[in-house]
């Protein structure tokens, strides 16, 4: 395999009260404010070395916008273009994002817009936030989930065998596990293109909408972190949807809440677990295993398999 992908770099939401979202991922979740421009406002996490971890973007209903993917040199980038373009999945270069260079937008089978780029600009701290350490981005926040890093995305899909090719074939990217269920179709699957043992999700869209978001995912330093968060959600009314808990695939401590906007948030740790096996056999779970909920127990909530955004007819349970 080789790693024409070096990592998901960035996310952009829609959101119809973008002045609420914005202050949810600033105040709750520690990200700061790094540039506004026409409806989108761009927030960066404490520990991203690129400019923007999340761009937010005001549109009169939810959902998920541009993902972002950095290429692992300018070879490598091309490479990727050319098998996109060959695939017909294509969009052509854009400038238009001012803090990237030039980016090959294109898009996923179910219709998810992405983009992959090399030039990149770098994150530059304000005084009032440069770190004491030269090593890491900007200044520790210390406040309230105080998310690291942009960890997953992941995204629901009116048929997942065809982003499961796409993934492998277009991406370049290793599968590490997957939901199968008795019939043998799949139902959900995990993707790295990292070490990490997961990047991007994609999981059955069972109204058969396309281009939906099921969640996007941040990483903590720690599981002490979600689980003060969950106190701090609590507090400033915020929808807590299921956790914190411990799921059974890929082990992640995991806490879901609804930001302002009704896209669904992840808060993920991940402990040291990483992918190292370069000949790792893609772990699949079954109907009957997934029937026993998440690793300790707790029974997967209702909304967990209803609840996308946008939202669609009939309307998602509240
Ligand atoms: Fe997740």
């Amino acid at each position: 395999v080789t790693r024409d992908i070096a990592h998901l770099s960035a996310v952009e939401l829609y959101t119809a009260v973008p002045d609420d979202t914005v202050r949810f991922f600033e105040d709750l979740m520690a990200m700061q404010v790094v540039d506004r421009r026409g409806d989108s406002v761009y927030l960066h996490t404490w520990d991203d070395y690129e400019r923007f971890t999340v761009k937010v973007t005001a549109q009169s209903t939810s959902g998920v916008g541009r993902t972002w993917l950095r290429a692992a040199s300018r070879e490598a980038l091309a490479h990727r273009v050319a098998a996109i373009e060959a695939a017909g999945l294509g969009a052509g270069w854009s400038e238009a994002e001012p803090h990237y260079g030039p980016v090959y937008h294109f898009h996923d089978p179910d219709g998810h817009p992405y983009g992959l780029y090399w030039d990149t600009h770098r994150y530059e701290p304000t005084p009032a936030l440069r770190p004491s350490l030269k090593n890491q981005a900007a200044r520790y926040p210390g406040r309230g989930a105080n998310v690291r890093r942009l960890d997953h995305v992941n995204f629901l899909a009116s048929a997942i065998a065809p982003q499961d090719a796409f993934l492998a074939n277009l991406l370049g990217a290793r599968k590490s596990e997957q939901i199968m269920l008795d019939g043998g179709e799949l139902a959900a699957v995990w993707f790295t293109v990292t070490d990490k043992s997961y990047d991007l999700v994609y999981t059955q869209d069972w109204t058969g909408t396309r281009g939906r978001l099921h969640h996007i995912a941040f990483a903590t330093d720690t599981r002490e972190d979600i689980l003060r968060a969950a106190d701090v959600f609590l507090d400033a009314g915020i929808h807590i949807e299921t956790g914190p808990h411990k799921h059974a695939i890929q082990q992640t401590f995991f806490l879901y809440v609804w930001e302002p906007g009704g896209n669904r948030i992840e808060l993920c740790n991940a402990g040291a677990r990483l992918l190292l096996a370069p000949d790792h056999q893609v772990v699949t779970w079954t109907q009957a295993e997934r029937a026993k909920g998440q690793a300790w127990g707790l029974k997967t909530i209702d909304t967990f398999h209803t609840h996308g955004t946008p939202p669609v007819l009939p309307p998602t349970v509240l």
